[in-house]
């Protein structure tokens, strides 16, 4: 990592610590800040999903290697190659659009984490011959805290510093996964919904 040096450790183990207790963390102007807590950020997340092989966030040191995720991305599937504006990949691709969301509620309720960068760069595909069956999420840089509490996922506290964390906030799992766009029905959109799932492309 080509910003690293040795002289940040210890503002890197201040922040870390924070970000990997859930508490809320606001970088200050710099650049080295913003750059640390992002590091932070993706560690602890990886860390949570059990994506991060090594090293342990406390013994970071400029480099870490993360599970490699096993699947296809959307646009190196056969039927993308053969068909890309077929409707055949209009069906594929709204499947595999099911399948990412599936993924996020799972990942919350498992682990405890918002993905919040799951468009399609960001996810493989387990497939079988032309149809997609499972998607696995990477590439956790953005992703925060949050719970189910049986009723609500429930935002955690982390601060994300490129844009508005809304930390509390409450959804339903109807709210949270609104897919009835994609089925051309008038599905009632708040400011929630996709924008922080499938289509929140971080805005970094
Ligand atoms: N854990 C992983 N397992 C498998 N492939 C990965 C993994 N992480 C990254 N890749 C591959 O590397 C590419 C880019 O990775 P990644 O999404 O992490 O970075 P990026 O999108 O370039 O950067 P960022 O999203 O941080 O702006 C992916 O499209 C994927 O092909
Ligand atoms: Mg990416």
């Amino acid at each position: 990592m080509k910003d690293w040096s040795a002289n940040m450790r210890p503002r890197f183990l201040e922040i870390s610590k924070i970000i990997t207790a859930g508490k809320p963390f606001k970088p200050d102007n710099s650049n080295t800040d913003q750059y640390l807590t992002m590091i932070a950020f993706e560690l602890r997340n990886l860390q949570s999903v059990n994506q991060l092989k090594a090293p342990k966030p406390e013994l970071f040191t400029g480099w870490f290697e993360m599970t490699k995720v096993q699947g296809t991305l959307l646009w190196k599937t056969p039927l993308y190659k053969r068909h890309p504006f077929s409707v055949p990949f209009q069906k594929l691709v709204k499947t595999a659009y099911h399948l990412a969301v599936d993924e996020i509620e799972d990942a919350v309720r498992k682990y405890g984490i918002e993905h919040r960068d799951a468009h399609f760069g960001n996810v493989m595909f387990t497939m079988q011959g032309d149809q997609p069956v499972k998607a696995h999420l990477f590439d956790w840089g953005i992703a925060v805290r949050m719970k189910w509490d049986g009723r609500y996922y429930i935002r955690g506290e982390d601060i994300i510093v490129w844009g508005d964390s809304e930390q509390g906030a409450k959804y339903t799992p109807e709210e949270f996964k609104v897919l009835d766009d994609l089925d051309g029905k008038d599905g009632i959109r708040g400011e929630h919904e996709t924008r922080k799932t499938l289509h929140n492309s971080g805005g970094r």
